[in-house]
């Protein structure tokens, strides 16, 4: 089904994207903007941010951005139609399903985004004949190592430093809103344009076919950013798009490999040095469709990002999003530089020999990486530290769910680490009583030992809360929940969707958070068979009030707790 653009851009008007991710997120207010913790990745302090007056979302952990369409899509996993038509509703428009109609409206469409096309492409063209004239750019892509065949391969053009240097290119500069749409022209408040890449090396971003959608600009020497994108265009889907797949893709499938980097510096030098199977996620952490994507064309891919910080950060990332995507056949290493280096400059320095002598002799698989990275901060011979091992590795275990043979051999090696059979571990997997117990024996409902309950307290109270869910609407929840113990804090979220929600979904919420500390999993199960110890609204909140004073010290009581609990 197709809906027209005007159509689309009345339901975005329509639609208040602060009043419709609030829906799904607990939203902190700070001036015009609002910020919660993202849902696109794991965190604990928000860096999900709303611009209310420009109607937009962006986090600025993972990168993720859009409109309230975009969120809907990633956040409800929807399809576009989708969420245009749940929106519409919301918003009382009416959309025609006239077939004609929209047969036509798909032709237009296609040829829309074909003129799009051409308008990049002549764009393009234009910034790669510029570079011919422009010695100062030419000069610091020689200094960088580049050839010119190289700098032929990935198109590389430049743009002058002029505000309005397209309007030469298209005579009605001033009203071209396919250059706006392209993102390579910006429209000020008061109406003015100007090119968005002014005196910058140009990059342009092909889609597999071989089509110019997008560009990266890098400054000469100095300036801010170092690299400017493009925006989020209809051709152009950040998220989803890999630097140098078009240029790679035969030797990726021929060497059934790729390696993926961070930088569009890195794909060149790489290519510079024949390691032309390379790829990058440009800049953020890279994602699930493009590992998915990457996964259509090979079987094995070797992360290989900067030595520092965030390169490793952005490597822990990686090897998160990977763990549900590996299979028996198709797995993920790791190549870890040293810390001064970039794939770029560890080519330039030591070869390219050298690079792959590293990568296969230093490169880490993925059970490795995360084994190593789990004991990092534990004492494995002590026995605390193997049982710490045991406890942390199990959710990472749980999600791979697509490489029975890997994760047993994982199991192994952890049975290994932790001195014990295999069986033994799997065991204290297996077990329910995660957590110590509270000692329920002073508790009247615990009557004989027949009834010792198999459930820990916070999975009693998230159980409880879901049956009464009025006593949690009148409990007041901590704010600040950065003090307490991890498996509190996701009962606390817990609670709170439960309250903030009309009904809630409760599988939203496994979809939505990866906890850690609890199965949510087998907590709705048992919500399900109704087989669990029904708590009184007393000592509901006699149990979350000791959970809660046990575990902040310094937190003061409120009042209408304190009030509720003595109403006897
Ligand atoms: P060179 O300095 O040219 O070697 O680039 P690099 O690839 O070493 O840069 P860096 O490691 O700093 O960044 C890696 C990637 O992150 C880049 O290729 C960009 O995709 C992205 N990036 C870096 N700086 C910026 C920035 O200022 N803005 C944006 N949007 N992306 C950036
Ligand atoms: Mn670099």
């Amino acid at each position: 089904m197709n809906i027209e653009q005007n159509i689309i851009d009345e339901i975005v008007d329509k639609s208040d994207i602060v009043e419709i991710i609030g829906k799904y997120l607990k939203l902190k207010r700070s001036g015009n903007n609002y910020f919660a913790c993202c849902p696109f990745h794991n965190e604990k302090s928000p860096s999900f941010a709303i611009n209310a007056n420009k109607q937009f979302f962006h986090c600025f952990g993972c990168g993720e951005s859009g409109n309230v369409i975009t969120f809907l899509m990633k956040y409800n996993g929807q399809e576009f139609t989708e969420v245009v038509l749940s929106l519409a509703a919301q918003a009382g428009i009416e959309i025609k399903q006239d077939k004609k109609f929209s047969k036509e409206i798909t032709q237009q469409q296609k040829q829309h985004k074909t003129t799009l096309f051409e308008v990049i492409a002549k764009v393009h063209n234009f910034y790669q004949n510029n570079l011919v004239n422009a010695s100062f750019a030419k000069n610091y892509l020689t200094t960088r190592g580049l050839s010119s065949e190289i700098i032929k391969k990935f198109a590389i053009g430049y743009a002058n430093n002029t505000s309005n240097l397209l309007s030469g290119l298209f005579k009605d500069y001033l009203t071209n809103e396919l250059l706006v749409e392209a993102g390579l022209v910006i429209v000020k408040e008061d109406g003015t344009r100007f090119d968005r890449f002014r005196d910058r090396i140009m990059f342009p971003i092909k889609n597999v076919k071989g089509q110019i959608i997008a560009f990266g600009g890098r400054v000469i020497v100095n300036g801010e950013p170092k690299y400017l994108n493009s925006p989020e265009t209809n051709l152009f889907n950040k998220s989803q798009e890999l630097y140098g797949l078009y240029e790679a893709q035969k030797v990726i499938r021929d060497k059934n490999q790729a390696i993926v980097v961070e930088g569009y510096m890195d794909v060149i030098a790489m290519a510079q040095y024949e390691i032309d199977f390379t790829v990058a996620s440009m800049g953020t952490a890279i994602t699930e469709e493009q590992i998915k994507k990457l996964f259509k064309h090979c079987d094995n891919l070797y992360y290989c990002f900067d030595g520092d910080i965030p390169g490793q950060k952005a490597a822990w990332r990686a090897l998160e999003r990977s763990l549900m995507l590996v299979t028996d056949i198709k797995s993920v290493h790791f190549i870890f530089l040293p810390e001064e280096h970039d794939p770029d400059s560890f080519l330039r320095k030591f070869g390219r020999n050298a690079f792959l002598q590293y990568k296969e002799t230093k490169s880490l698989s993925l059970t490795k990486f995360l084994l190593k990275q789990l004991c990092a901060e534990i004492d494995i011979t002590s026995n605390e530290g193997k049982a710490k091992l045991i406890s942390i590795a199990k959710p990472y275990i749980e999600k791979i769910i697509n490489a029975p043979a890997l994760k047993v051999m994982l199991k192994k090696d952890i049975a290994e680490l932790v001195e014990l059979v295999p069986s033994a571990l799997e065991s204290i997997f297996n077990n329910r009583s995660r957590y110590a117990f509270y000692n329920l024996n002073n508790n009247q409902l615990v009557k004989s030992k027949k009834q010792i309950p198999k459930f820990n307290i916070i999975e009693l109270i998230i159980l409880n809360a879901l049956k009464n869910i009025a006593w949690v609407v009148n409990y007041r929840l901590p704010e600040n929940i950065d003090n307490l113990s991890p498996e509190v804090q996701e009962m606390i979220i817990i609670l709170d969707f439960i309250t903030t929600s009309d009904s809630p979904a409760m599988q939203d919420l496994t979809d939505l958070f990866n906890f850690q500390y609890l199965n949510l999993t087998k907590i709705l199960h048992q919500q399900d068979q109704q087989d669990f110890i029904e708590l009184t609204n007393q000592d509901f909140i006699k149990h979350l009030d000791r959970l809660l004073g046990r575990e902040t010290k310094k937190m003061i009581r409120i009042p209408q707790i304190a009030l509720k609990s003595n109403i006897k």
